[in-house]
């Protein structure tokens, strides 16, 4: 089973992969974890992407879509990832669907976490005193929600569509959210 887990910064994406991973084995594959550890390793591609990254704007298409195929087309994670903040915009969406098709594999649900911007600051703010991410600062945070608004509607119509979408409410405890996700995919 693959699964697409979206929603804005600080939603909980991370968190409930996490949860998903342990409890379904599943890999996760997050593109904002991948791209913060090329800059860490100053890499060419991370010394290339920093600035957009701490301005809260997206990656250019073709560079997170490279970093993913490593995973599609690894035979080891072969219909057990679970893509953490990808795909973030339709051209995303439907690249996700070319490449897994090339790699025989299909999407098998996609989790949409809803929060509000109230919300988001604050977890956002909490967590900075915990992990240094150089994109927690308040009005970065802000872009990148605006960018996550800006571009995620078409995506919500594309899973829409194939029937794969499933709303959670992610306003309450990560357990509760927890429990509400692995009964949807125990569902599928
Ligand atoms: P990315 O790393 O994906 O960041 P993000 O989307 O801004 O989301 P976060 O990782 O901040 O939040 P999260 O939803 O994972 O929440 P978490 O579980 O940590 O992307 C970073 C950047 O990389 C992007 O801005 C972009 O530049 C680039 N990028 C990434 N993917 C890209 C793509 N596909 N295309 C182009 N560019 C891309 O939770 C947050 C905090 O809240 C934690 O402290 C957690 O403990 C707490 N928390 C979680 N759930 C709850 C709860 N229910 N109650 C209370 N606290 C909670
Ligand atoms: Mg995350």
């Amino acid at each position: 089973m693959n699964i697409v887990i979206f929603g804005p910064p600080g939603a909980g994406k991370g968190t409930q992969s996490n949860l998903i991973v342990e409890k379904f084995k599943l890999h996760q594959l997050s593109t904002g974890e991948l791209l913060r550890k090329e800059i860490r390793d100053k890499t060419n591609l991370g010394n290339q992407i920093s600035s957009i990254i701490n301005s809260g704007n997206l990656v250019s298409d073709e560079i997170v879509g490279n970093l993913i195929e490593k995973y599609i087309s690894n035979k080891i994670y072969k219909s057990r990832l679970i893509f953490d903040g990808y795909p973030r915009n339709l051209v995303q969406a439907t690249n996700l669907d070319f490449l897994l098709n090339k790699y025989d594999q299909k999407i098998d649900i996609a989790l949409k976490l809803s929060v509000s911007l109230e919300t988001i600051k604050k977890r956002i703010l909490e967590r900075k005193s915990l992990e240094k991410r150089a994109d927690d600062k308040e009005d970065i945070a802000i872009k990148r929600y605006t960018t996550y608004e800006k571009n995620i509607k078409p995506v919500i119509d594309f899973y829409k569509k194939s029937n794969l979408l499933k709303v959670v409410n992610g306003e309450t405890t990560i357990s509760q959210i927890s429990s509400e996700i692995s009964g949807l995919i125990e569902s599928i």
